[in-house]
């Protein structure tokens, strides 16, 4: 017969960061398109502005999220920290190699937490959110002069006479010419990242919701309805009980 137990996994500490973040990058990845395609939209300067504004300002919660997360994951519930999902404690290997090969013969093994291919997923995840959260603030600085560098970088760039706090985005006429063509160089390696890892983030968020789904229907354990209630409904005894 078997033993259906119910455990309590998901504090609500997770729960809530993980829903505010998928909310905070819905709109992030609406507006970033937006911004990406602003040219063949036709978006005025004065539109293409707002949309930078909306974008830091969502991305603001955004990271403040994240950094509480992080936080977290040093005082939050057992399941929620480094400890229970950074994929690098010993025996980690083997204990992936066993997990694919019982999942494929059809004897998936049940976790608490996460299974060993989902610790390696959101470590990575967070790694992934990291760069686009350290990236977008520096460029709230130096597209907008937004905090927490936007001061910083208005006083590099204000010509001579100039109130750096003053300074509007896209008026060349109020920047001194060559300190804005460095800021620009400074720049550069993160909008290309930002910009990287804006693709690289929505691959992930195709293979995030796919592995959900197949995880849910050959392991059981009802993973999506997990990060509503916390709870998490298993059949066989889990492996790090
Ligand atoms: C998951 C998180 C994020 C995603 C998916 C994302 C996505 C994007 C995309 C697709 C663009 C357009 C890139 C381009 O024009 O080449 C963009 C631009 C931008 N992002 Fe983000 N972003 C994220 C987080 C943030 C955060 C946290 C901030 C700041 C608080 C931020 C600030 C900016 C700024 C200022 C731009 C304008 C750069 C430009 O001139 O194009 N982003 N973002």
């Amino acid at each position: 017969m078997t033993d259906i137990k119910i455990y309590a996994i998901w504090d609500a500490g997770v729960r809530r960061f993980h829903w505010i973040n998928v909310l905070c990058i819905i709109g992030l990845i609406a507006i970033g398109v937006v911004i990406l395609n602003a040219k063949l939209l036709g978006v005025s300067v004065e539109g293409k502005i707002l949309l930078k504004t909306i974008h830091v300002w969502i991305g603001y919660v955004f990271a403040l999220n994240l950094s509480w997360r992080i936080i977290w994951a040093f005082i939050g519930g057992r399941y929620s920290r480094w400890s229970a999902f950074l994929p690098f404690r010993q025996g980690y290997i083997k204990e992936t190699r066993d997990y694919i090969s019982n999942f494929s013969s059809g004897q998936a093994k049940q976790y608490l937490g996460h299974n060993p291919l989902g610790r390696l997923a959101v470590t990575l995840l967070i790694f992934l959110l990291f760069v686009q959260a350290v990236t977008g603030l520096v460029l709230a600085g130096t597209d907008i002069y937004y905090p927490p560098l936007g001061s910083w970088i208005a006083n590099w760039i204000a010509a001579p006479g100039i109130d750096p706090a003053t300074l509007v985005p896209y008026s060349k006429e109020l920047y001194d010419e060559e300190a804005y063509k460095a800021m620009r160089a400074f720049r550069k390696p993160f909008i290309t990242i930002h910009y990287y890892g804006f693709y690289t983030l929505l691959l992930f968020i195709v293979v995030h919701i796919s592995a959900v789904v197949i995880t849910e229907l050959k392991e059981g354990g009802n993973l999506i309805s997990a990060m509503f209630t916390g709870k998490k409904i298993l059949t066989k005894s889990p492996e790090d009980e």
